[in-house]
Order: structure tokens, then sequence, then C-alpha cells
């Protein structure tokens, strides 16, 4: 019994503690990188700080009540030290009633201009929508895995968002089946992706790196696993990636060759599409520069032949209930495909 006492005890104690490391890493909403995060998490602060005025303030006047008025002895009712009693004191009351409205009009007025400047980009950025610090992206989520098309740079790709940094980004965002909701904790609030209905969102990051994203509305059996990434470069580094991204693909031969062969003849070329060849498919992940990512299948893997070999064998046992099909393939076709799909740099 002083076991269980003690055990209970232990994991109350650990628990906060356990709930809190929540707070911390790259899935944080506290260390925003993006002026719509920061607005967002200098809020939650400034609730959290009145919130925590009032809290002691409640708590300690109820404190000094229970000490003050407990019922002293037990023998004697006369000294159970029943205060004074008032009724419909003027001050009180308008006292009590003004502080509670005074505290939720300034909540109000805080989150109403937070909430504007979450939701408006900068002026000079609407202002000039095409300009050279502006840049669009179109967001589609899938089950279960996001696809990320650049229009003006003709890119198409899943996965992997690269932005340049302190550039406003112009998000547009959809969904291919059911709603899912686009959330990179660190660059502000998630925004559902609706199939038929387009919603919008907006960054600017302010330091380049890599940052995690998440699929925040659960939409089925592999939810948890439709994960990307953002990935924040210089702006000499974001150019770089774009000329990678708009090249074709390069000639394959050997076991490549023989490995595209397979994709373009078999199953994969319904599905995935690849820049330069046949493969035009558009329900599966775009795989022109597959081998340029760090990640694949909505980030369950990283991008490695060992991943690729074991996804194309059968991915079935990687992420149950994934839309790619396990193809039958044997080992010597595997390896030549993933083969292929290594050229796709
Ligand atoms: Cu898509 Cu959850």
């Amino acid at each position: 019994m002083k076991n269980l006492r003690t055990i209970t005890r232990l994991f109350f104690c650990a628990f906060p503690i356990i709930l809190l490391t929540g707070c911390q890493g790259s899935l944080s909403t506290f260390s925003s990188v993006t002026p719509n995060a920061a607005a967002t998490s200098n809020l939650t602060g400034i609730v959290f700080w009145i919130a925590a005025v009032v809290f002691v303030v409640v708590e300690g006047l109820l404190m000094i009540a229970i000490f003050k008025f407990r019922k002293k002895s037990k023998e004697d009712p006369t000294k159970s030290g029943m205060p004074k009693q008032v009724e419909g004191n003027r001050v009180f009351e308008t006292l009590w009633t003004m502080a509670p409205t005074l505290v939720l009009a300034v909540l109000f007025i805080l989150t109403f201009i937070t909430l504007q400047s979450v939701i408006q980009p900068p002026q000079d950025a609407s202002a000039a929508a095409a300009g050279p610090n502006v840049m669009h992206i179109q967001v589609t989520g899938h089950q279960w895995w996001w696809q990320f098309d650049y229009p003006a740079q003709k890119i198409t790709t899943a996965d992997e968002i690269h932005i340049p940094i302190d550039t406003v980004v112009m998000v547009d965002i959809k969904s291919a089946d059911v709603i899912h909701s686009f959330w990179v904790p660190q660059f502000g609030g998630k925004v559902d992706a609706i199939p038929g209905h387009n919603n919008n969102t907006w960054f600017k990051a302010s330091q380049t790196g890599v940052f995690k994203g998440e699929c925040g509305e659960y939409c089925g059996a592999e939810h948890a696993q439709m994960a990307f990434q953002v990935i924040v470069d210089s702006p000499e580094d974001f150019q770089t990636w774009v000329k990678g991204q708009q090249a074709s693909a390069v000639d394959v031969h050997g076991d490549a060759a023989e490995g595209k062969l397979i994709f373009m003849t078999g199953a994969c070329s319904g599905c995935h599409g690849i820049q330069g060849t046949n493969a035009a498919g558009k329900t599966a992940p775009n795989l022109t520069h597959l081998a340029s990512r760090k990640i694949f299948s909505g980030g369950v893997l990283n991008n490695t032949p060992e991943n690729l070999t074991k996804w194309v064998s059968n991915p079935e046992t990687v992420k149950p209930g994934t839309l790619m099909p396990t193809l039958g393939l044997s080992q010597d076709e595997v390896a030549k495909l993933v083969a292929y799909l290594e050229t796709l740099k």
C-alpha cells in the first residue's frame, strides 16, 4: 500500500515533466521563426501572465478566507470565527463586476489585433504580389503525403518545401481527397486543407534551417505518418535548388536503364510523374528529383537506397494502409528500380 502511494506520488511529480518535454524541440510552437508565429506566441505569453496574476489574487483571497475564518474551536460554536455578513456592498459589487470585464476587454482587443497581424501578410507583399520578395507555393494534401507546386518556377515536389530566407511566401492550401491540416508549428497555426476549397496562409522565415511540419487533422490510417519538412535556404542555396529542380531527368545506363524500363512499363508510371520522361502520373508523389530529397513517403523514411529498397519491396510493412501497392517485384528488379530512382537527383 505504501509502495503504491510512493509510485502514485512519483507519477504525479513526473507527469508535468513528461508533458512539458512536448514543448521542446522542432515541433515547438514557442520557438517561432516567422512574424505571424511570433505574434501568436507573444499573445500566448501575455494571456499566460494575466491568467497567472488572476490565479494568484483569487487563490490568495481564497486561502486568506479559509484560514482566517475557519472554525477555531469544536466545543464552543460561538467561536466559529463567522465573519460579519455583508450583502449588496456597492463598492465590492462594482469592483468584482468591473475587474473581469476589464480583463476580458483587454484580452479581446489584444486577440483582435494579433489576429489581424497573423492573417495579413506585410503590406509590401500584398501590394506587389509578384514582386521579387514574394513567392507562391500551392500545397496539396493527399492520403498520406504532401504535394508542393511552385507555379512561377514550374516545380512539383513532395515531402519537402524549400523557401528562401526573409521572403514572404504566400501559401495556397487544398486537398486531393479528405480534410488534412497543414501545420509547421514554428511557422504559425494550422490551416485546413479541404477538398474543393482553397485556404491560404503566409510566412516569412527569419532563419535558415530545417523545420518540421505535420498533418494536424485526423485523416485516416496513416495520419501520423504525414509529415514534411520546410527547408529555409539562403537566397543563393535556394536558387541552386530551383535550378536543380527545373532540370529534366538525365540519361541512364546499365542497371539504372533497366530499372527505368521497369518503371515506365510497370505500374509505377501510372501514378508517379517524372519530368522529361513518359511517366506522367499525378496521383502519387512526383519523383523527378526524388534523390535530392532527404525524406520520402510522408517523412516516414530517410531517403537512403536501403530504405527505398524496403519501401519498393513491400510498402505495406513500412506504412500500413498506404495507397502504394506491393508490386511483387523480384529482388533483382527492385535493385534495378532503386538504381534508377537514385539517378533522379
Ligand atoms: Cu492528413 Cu492527417
